[in-house]
């Protein structure tokens, strides 16, 4: 359907077109697009959907149609690699705009945005203004902490971090340790959570910035801003190794027909500008160090984003699921 649309308009187009899956709402990249057409003249085509992409195209095969393939998480990215349906960015443009930790060493997929898996914290129950990951595992946390579940892409991420950093048998402790803190069994997604925190369940919960950002803008839902008003973001290990980020991003697709076009578009992405419109418009970080952040998202605090490769934590997603069910973790508080 997109290629027999795509090509219905095409010849109005000299420079062509490219073709995007998107797992990102319209919203979130429309401006950019119209931009990239602006300065290319090539036309940018979307097919947005929430689950289903990265196996559509591999049912496509070689007759796809798709160039790229946006979506968020290293878990998705690699993911997408992992099934085949990637080839690499061959670009000095991208490699000297996106750092290295944010990038697949073979290219097969590229940062563009980052988000902090931080603390939400009450701002009338906790006092402190520092945490670290570590300290979640502390007994003084005993039910007071909420999140979203243990297998969760977003949990999963940061537990394989907590993997490269201390190695498994550590992160078990730790793990079981967080599991006892817990409030309740981990339920709802990083709103919810935030939402406990209010209604007094919790004290702290673990969510991705950016939900800050759409707490305190939602005026369809106005009582998120109240949610987002009874909390504060801790930036845990501000004071050793950093904060956990994770990246939405990009990948080129193996057998993308327009692939020099989906390369401009990646480079086009790349560049500074489009990382900071794209972050602000979801309330994310640019990847690059010194492209700017929006003034919202500065109101939170500093990020110091942990420097370990996003492929090194990838390597220990596996062993973080599994972690998950052998401590229970989704089962709640054993005692
Ligand atoms: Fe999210």
């Amino acid at each position: 359907m997109l290629a027999a649309a795509a090509s219905a308009s095409a010849p109005a187009l000299a420079d062509g077109e490219v073709n995007i899956y998107s797992y990102r709402q319209p919203f979130l990249i429309q401006p950019l697009l119209d931009a990239f057409t602006q300065e290319t003249g090539v036309k940018a085509n979307v097919i947005f959907a929430d689950k289903g992409l990265g196996e559509r195209i591999a049912a496509e095969g070689e007759n796809s149609p798709a160039d790229v393939l946006l979506t968020v998480d290293i878990g998705r990215l690699d993911g997408a690699k992992q099934l085949g349906i990637t080839q690499p960015v061959v670009s000095d443009v991208v490699n000297g705009n996106i750092p290295a930790q944010f990038r697949d060493p073979e290219g097969h997929w590229v940062g563009l945005t980052n988000r902090a898996r931080i603390i939400y914290a009450s701002k009338d129950r906790v006092q402190q203004d520092t945490i670290t990951y570590e300290e979640l595992a502390d007994p003084k946390w005993r039910g007071k902490i909420c999140t979203r579940s243990g297998q969760h892409v977003y949990t999963i991420g940061l537990i394989a971090s907590m993997i490269a950093q201390h190695g498994e048998a550590k992160t078990e402790e730790w793990l079981a340790g967080v599991r006892d803190n817990l409030a309740h069994k981990p339920t709802g997604n990083d709103r919810a959570q935030v939402k406990s925190i209010f209604a007094g369940e919790c004290d702290i919960a673990i969510g991705n910035t950016y939900y800050m950002g759409k707490m305190e803008t939602n005026d369809k839902e106005p009582e998120q801003k109240e949610w987002a008003k009874s909390v504060r973001i801790l930036f845990p290990n501000a004071e050793d190794r950093g904060t956990h980020v994770n990246i939405a991003g990009i990948v080129l697709a193996k057998h993308a027909p327009n692939k020099d076009n989906a390369v401009k578009l990646i480079e086009f992405l790349s560049s500074g500008n489009a990382q900071h419109i794209y972050a602000e418009t979801n309330f994310e970080y640019p990847v690059t160090p010194g492209v700017e952040v929006s003034e919202r998202v500065k109101s939170w605090g500093e990020l110091k984003p942990d420097t370990v490769s996003l492929a090194e934590v990838a390597k220990h997603r596996k062993t973080a699921s599994e972690l998950v069910d052998k401590v229970g973790f989704d089962n709640g508080p054993s005692s």
